[in-house]
């Protein structure tokens, strides 16, 4: 792909933090949640520039396992524009050939949100070309330990039926993750300013690259999003090897 004639490397897989909502809410002396509701429209428009230019897998954190101890006004908003946005804005998805999967533990959101999330998958296209992954009550410590819980289960029932417990591999294990069948991402973007993962794709960001900007993630417009892929274009991914020809 070509961005501004420079010759750029679509990321099949692609995460974004989406930080800095509530300051820039605050800044125009407006409620944090005006600010998640610019975070929503802005999000939408960068799926819908990611499928056009041939991302793939597009994950955004919505809601982190931490987030959940919010004051419960924000967390009102939040709910509300999450069941705003699987009421009126996953058809258009669907029209687009777009997959939807949650990341996360649905089991305490409120009942009709975790319904309507689960519809969502359950409805999605069966061979999509993009794949937007939302990840809501999400933490990459959870998911692990989810996993490790299922694959206890599963060596206490070999064990009851006389069988070995099973190896793990990268790849067996990686059944078990919200993410199973899903390309590991290669980069994440964090807008807002700070410099950390706050516990997003904790597993599958090994090898990923990481762009990090002070844009507050309602101005994190198309433009920003292309730059951060001219970035990435310019990193060289050695993956612990030395680069070829050295
Ligand atoms: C990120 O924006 C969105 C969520 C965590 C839901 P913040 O709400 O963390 O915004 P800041 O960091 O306070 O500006
Ligand atoms: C990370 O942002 C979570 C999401 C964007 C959903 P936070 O604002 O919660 O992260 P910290 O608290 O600054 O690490
Ligand atoms: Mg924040």
């Amino acid at each position: 792909m070509d961005i501004k004639g420079e010759q750029v490397t679509v990321p099949r897989h692609v995460g974004i933090i989406m930080d800095g909502n509530g300051r820039w809410a605050k800044k125009r002396l407006l409620p944090r949640n005006a600010g998640h509701r610019a975070g929503v429209q802005r999000m939408e428009e960068l799926a819908r520039h990611a499928q056009d230019i041939g991302v793939e897998y597009f994950t955004v954190y919505a809601l982190s396992t931490e987030n959940m101890s919010r004051s419960k006004e924000e967390l009102d908003g939040l709910y509300s524009l999450i069941r705003s946005y699987f009421t009126k804005s996953v058809d258009e998805l669907y029209k687009r050939n777009a997959g939807v999967r949650i990341l996360g533990d649905m089991s305490p959101l409120p009942a009709d949100i975790a319904e309507k999330l689960y519809e969502a998958e359950a409805r999605s296209p069966k061979d999509p070309s993009f794949h937007f992954l939302f990840a809501i009550n999400y933490g990459g410590r959870a998911e692990i330990l989810q996993a490790v819980n299922s694959a206890a289960l599963l060596a206490h029932r070999d064990a009851l039926e006389g069988r070995p417990p099973q190896k793990y591999t990268d790849e067996s294990f990686h059944g078990l993750l919200y993410t199973h069948g899903v390309p590991d991402v290669d980069l994440i973007i964090r807008t807002g300013g700070e410099e950390r993962l706050s516990n997003f794709l904790l597993y599958q960001a090994a090898y990923a690259e990481l762009y990090f900007t002070d844009v507050l993630f309602p101005d994190f417009d198309c433009g920003e999003f292309d730059k951060a892929l001219l970035d990435f274009s310019g990193r060289d991914r050695r993956y612990g090897k030395i680069r070829s020809g050295e």
